[in-house]
């Protein structure tokens, strides 16, 4: 799929089919994830696939949409890791929406539902994956086979989200 028919096509799935993603759609994913850029290369990001039932079940008590996928990515960054502006603000949450981008858009090529996660307890996740102090919790994302087929929500005029000066 070309990709501007993926950003076309890309909407927010939140119907899967029962069924785990194959190993080799799964790895084209975490490739596209890995080729994505991060402020001075530091490549903070942290990718955790779920697919234990225990733990998918577990997931359920720190969001509620997990949409019963079979398999959920969580991606996070290492704050020791990531690049840090003079201000301290840390811009490895800038690199994990690139990598999930990234990923979301292979997905789509590969004929895969996503939908992009942030309404969740980071805490409670990290409890429940066992991570270090350091690691922030940035994006969940439930990746299947799509159960429903559906376009993309409607967006604004180019005018009202652009300023040319
Ligand atoms: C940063 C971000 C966080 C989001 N968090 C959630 C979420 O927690 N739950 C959910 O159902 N959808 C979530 N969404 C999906 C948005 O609601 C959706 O992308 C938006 O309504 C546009 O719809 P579309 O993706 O179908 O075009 C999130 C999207 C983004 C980009």
């Amino acid at each position: 799929m070309e990709l501007f028919e993926a950003m076309e096509k890309r909407f927010s799935c939140r119907k899967f089919k029962n069924e785990k993603i194959k190993e080799e759609e799964l790895n084209k994913v975490l490739e596209a994830g890995r080729l994505a850029p991060t402020a001075c290369n530091y490549q903070p990001q942290r990718i955790f696939v779920i697919e234990n039932p225990i733990i998918l079940d577990k997931l359920k008590m720190a969001t509620k949409y997990t949409f019963d996928a079979k398999t959920i990515i969580v991606i996070c960054h290492d704050s020791t890791i990531s690049w840090h502006r003079k201000d301290n603000v840390d811009h490895g949450i800038v690199d994990a929406s690139i990598v999930a981008t990234h990923m979301v858009l292979a997905a789509t090529a590969l004929n895969l539902g996503t939908c992009f996660v942030c309404s969740m307890n980071p805490t409670l996740i990290k409890e429940i994956l066992g991570l270090s102090d350091s690691y922030v919790v940035d994006i969940l994302l439930p990746i299947g086979y799509k159960d429903e087929e559906k376009t993309h929500n409607t967006r604004k005029d180019l005018s009202e989200l652009v300023t040319r000066l």
